[in-house]
């Protein structure tokens, strides 16, 4: 299958014509959607049937929020027709460090942070960013790491080295045109999480 192309969740206006108020008034539940993300218990049933029993363990050590993007990644691939369990396993559980590691919690704040952060000086969440646990910089280098801490999570709950692989890649946008099938599978993964 080509490469498929999402438009972002954010962009989408599913009535166009609609009143200004109308579409106030949906941009206002959009928001509140993401302020209190919704997990349904047939959504969290389905999850076993993509990851192991310990992937679906650490998938529910994951705040709400990051389960509610990990789904609607892996809705928008579906949707697209991709179908590669590695695939779909990976869409579940590639930000899962993030928010998995009971006490050391990546939280809204951090991530507020880290945009801002971003924004006025480039390099500084990497120059704040510390490895140590305890440390109240430690959110900074899980922010950076997630994604090779998320490969290591993800395999030791019994995922496929693949998977593995497309969540530690997952924040490298390839440079060249895919060569492989974890390529592929990269840049399927990458366009859908850019979409949600
Ligand atoms: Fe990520
Ligand atoms: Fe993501």
């Amino acid at each position: 299958m080509a490469l498929s192309t999402f438009s972002r969740a954010s962009e989408v206006d599913p009535r166009p014509s609609t009143s200004a108020w109308q579409r106030i008034r949906y941009r206002v539940q959009q928001f509140g959607a993401s302020l209190w993300p919704r997990v349904a218990p047939q959504e969290i049933d389905r999850v076993a049937l993509w990851l192991p029993p310990e992937g679906v363990a650490l998938f529910l050590r994951m705040i709400k929020r990051d389960q509610r993007h990990s789904l609607d990644v892996q809705q928008s691939l579906l949707i697209a027709g991709h179908d590669q369990p590695d695939l779909l396993a990976a869409a579940l559980l590639h930000d899962a460090a993030k928010t998995a590691q009971p006490g050391h919690r990546l939280k809204l704040s951090h991530r507020v942070a880290v945009v801002l952060m971003q924004a006025i000086k480039p390099g500084w969440v990497e120059q704040v960013a510390r490895a140590t646990p305890d440390d109240w910089r430690y959110p900074f280098y899980l922010h950076l790491h997630h994604p090779e801490m998320g490969a290591r999570l993800a395999q030791e709950a019994g995922c496929s080295q693949l998977t593995a692989g497309l969540i530690r890649r997952h924040q490298v946008k390839l440079s060249a045109p895919p060569v492989d099938e974890e390529d592929q599978l990269l840049a399927w993964l990458q366009i859908a999480d850019d979409a949600n």
